[in-house]
């Protein structure tokens, strides 16, 4: 008996693909809006492709469902086929620390989630936080799966500095860059904090106040809980079937922090475009002598939330250079990009020229609004406010534009399986 395959629209693949793998590795996202209004009426399901490379923007105002749809579309990726799952790695980067309610059930919207046939169900992530911020977490009972380090070594001076708020113009920074030569050349990429020390120490050509503010300035680094002499490896955040939560919301309030998340997400971006192109190779080579398409890397998708953050506009960012490399040229290697914004007028404009696949929640700044419609192609004339007006003021609904089939919904993005961690704080206990 041949089923007759459900009518979808599917969203981030070309028709020659649609016709030859169906909606075969597209992730659930909603149904169309077939008419707003006072009751919405829901048409056929939408369903978002993630086996190629894409950029995706969500943006919409505080509030308006970014984080959740991120989350709809992370549960996705976790009920891919196997066959597909094993070659896709998604990495979520949170700043707020919400995603790891991915592995509790949505037992408070089973009703909602029931009008949809669906049930509660738990997702399998893995949560990674700061090593040096572990025992934080679990003593609050998170359900955490490990710790993440980054390598002294990784850091140039350029990050350190960035980091430590210097200029090449003070007398620390010129310190720096002569510690960070010398650790270089006697102990190659194998060197910790007292080795760091030491080296200021010993430096002949500083004065005393400057080795002290340096060496103050890496004592107080130890507090980030982030740097080790050995790194996490990267295969161990990047793998096959497996969707990684890096949580960095240890940062979040702390002041002059914030250039540590900057750092996780821009060597993090630096270190898989490298190895993703290295592997791209291995597996060109295997194509081109007919073989199976495998590597040990696998296409890399990278969520994430506040994107405005590492990508602002007219700031500087540590992120920013290598992640607008996976906007720019992350389709070859395999890179994909989520990012999430409430803020697209902050957004380096690249993302928003670039990005392929557009999902936006009501949004209501004006300068948000025209950030987004000057840099959208030219098939979106008319008025972009418009389709915000239309839009039903509950929450979850969204528009989305797809360049590859140069078309437009009004969607309603599907309930979530887990539980919701991002629910506005109130002051109501029930
Ligand atoms: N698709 C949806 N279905 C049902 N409720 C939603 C949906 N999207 C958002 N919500 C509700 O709106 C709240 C805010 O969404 P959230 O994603 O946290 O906003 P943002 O990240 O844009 O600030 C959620 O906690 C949830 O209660
Ligand atoms: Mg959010």
């Amino acid at each position: 008996m041949v089923l007759k395959e459900e009518k979808v629209s599917i969203i981030g693949r070309p028709l020659k693909d649609i016709e030859k793998y169906g909606k075969k590795g597209c992730i659930d996202l909603g149904k169309v809006v077939m008419s707003a209004g006072e009751r919405p009426v829901l048409g056929r399901k939408i369903v978002m492709d993630v086996t190629k490379s894409h950029v995706v923007l969500v943006c919409g105002k505080r509030g308006g469902g970014k984080s959740y749809s991120m989350s709809v579309i992370i549960e996705g990726f976790a009920r891919l086929p196997i066959e597909i799952r094993r070659r896709l790695s998604v990495i979520v980067i949170d700043t707020v620390g919400i995603f790891w309610t991915l592995k509790i059930p949505n037992t408070e919207e089973r009703s909602l989630l029931a009008e949809w046939d669906l049930e509660p169900e738990v997702t399998n992530v893995k949560v990674l936080v700061p090593k040096g911020k572990l025992s934080f977490y679990k003593e609050k009972g998170l359900p955490v799966d490990g710790g993440f380090a980054i390598k002294y070594s990784e850091l140039g001076t350029e990050e350190w500095m960035a980091l430590f708020k210097l200029t090449w113009r003070d007398e620390e920074g010129i310190l720096l860059t002569r510690v960070i030569d010398s650790l270089k050349e006697s102990l190659g990429t194998y060197y910790g904090l007292n080795d760091i020390l030491n080296a200021i120490e010993v430096d002949s050509e500083s004065d005393k106040k400057s080795k002290m503010a340096l060496a103050n300035r890496f004592n107080a680094s130890k507090s980030w809980g982030l740097f080790e002499k050995e790194a996490t490896k990267i295969k161990d955040i990047a793998k096959g079937g497996q969707i990684t939560i890096i949580d960095v919301s240890a940062y979040r309030q702390s002041i002059g922090m914030e250039g540590t998340r900057d750092i996780i997400v821009g060597l993090l971006g630096k270190k898989l475009f490298e190895e993703r192109m290295l592997y791209r190779k291995e597996e060109e080579s295997k194509a081109i002598k007919g073989e199976k398409i495998e590597s040990d890397m696998p296409i890399v998708w990278m969520l994430i939330d506040e994107a405005h953050m590492f990508m602002p506009k007219d700031e500087e960012s540590i992120a920013l250079n290598s992640l607008l490399e996976w906007v720019r040229v992350g389709r070859q290697p395999g890179l994909a990009l989520l990012l999430a914004t409430q803020r697209p007028n902050k957004l380096h404009p690249d993302c928003i020229s670039q990005c392929d696949l557009f999902i936006s929640h009501r949004m209501t700044a004006q300068e948000d609004i025209e950030a987004v419609s000057q840099l959208r192609p030219s098939y979106l004339q008319g008025n972009f406010d418009k389709y915000y007006q239309e839009m039903p003021k509950e929450k979850g609904y969204a528009i989305v534009l797809d360049d590859n089939t140069e078309k437009l919904w009004l969607t309603k993005i599907k309930p979530r399986y887990s539980w919701d961690g991002g629910k506005t704080a109130s002051a109501f206990t029930k």
